[in-house]
């Protein structure tokens, strides 16, 4: 579960925390965007990016912004497979989400030394990336799976467990989120929407960044 961090140190997946409540989910279809987009969510003040592995140029864009936003912490989404952790690991990530958890993955990130954020749904889930050593865990899709009444839920046997809830979060909803107990970050890709990021319009891009960045938990 170690990152290495900019100054060099190891730090836990739950590190992440530290820099913000926020973790953009993020969606890039052309790579002449990576970098900007990268730049415009570190100037609103949210260094810690998730870019998904859910475009052909998704690689590349991470490799993009490793390479010319040092301030960023970036992160692949969407690893669904070995190969993805791998690939991840390649292209210079520090950390790696999974929609949802394979043991079998779990312990490929921990070979690789990707520290993982995996997902989970329901209480068996959460039971099985607890049993292999994760106690910093996605909530996904955290609307369409139960929302806060699941997490206030999911609170009562598993009150060592930290969520980060991603999946149908807005700017209006996630203060609700971050002030449960048991969530310390929320994700999901409000912070980028489409249309901004076709225009380049990467002020309003860093306008959002910047309320997300500043949310009260
Ligand atoms: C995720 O992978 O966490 C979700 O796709 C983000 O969900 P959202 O687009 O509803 O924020």
């Amino acid at each position: 579960m170690a990152v290495k961090a900019a100054a060099g140190k190891v730090m836990n997946t739950l590190s992440l925390i530290e820099y913000g409540p926020v973790i953009p989910v993020i969606v890039i279809q052309r790579l002449a965007d990576a970098v900007p987009l990268a730049r415009a969510l570190v100037a609103g003040g949210v260094r810690v990016l998730e870019v998904t592995l859910r475009t052909p140029v998704a690689l590349e864009c991470i490799r993009a912004i490793v390479r010319e936003v040092p301030q960023a912490i970036v992160g692949a989404g969407t690893l669904r497979s070995v190969a993805d952790a791998e690939a991840a690991k390649d292209a210079g990530c520090r950390f790696g989400v999974s929609p949802g958890y394979r043991s079998e993955l779990g312990h490929a990130c921990r070979n690789l030394g990707l520290p993982l954020l995996p997902g989970v749904a329901t209480a068996s889930e959460v039971m099985a990336a607890s049993a292999d050593g994760h106690g910093f865990l996605k909530f996904f899709p955290a609307t369409a799976a139960g929302g806060i009444p699941m997490l206030k839920a999911l609170g009562g046997p598993f009150a060592d467990v930290v969520f980060c809830p991603t999946g149908g979060l807005t700017a209006e909803t996630a203060p609700q989120f971050l002030a449960l107990a048991n969530v310390k970050v929320c994700g999901g890709s409000w912070l980028t929407p489409q249309d901004a990021v076709d225009a380049g319009d990467w002020g309003r891009i860093t306008a959002l960044a910047r309320a997300a960045s500043q949310l009260p938990r």
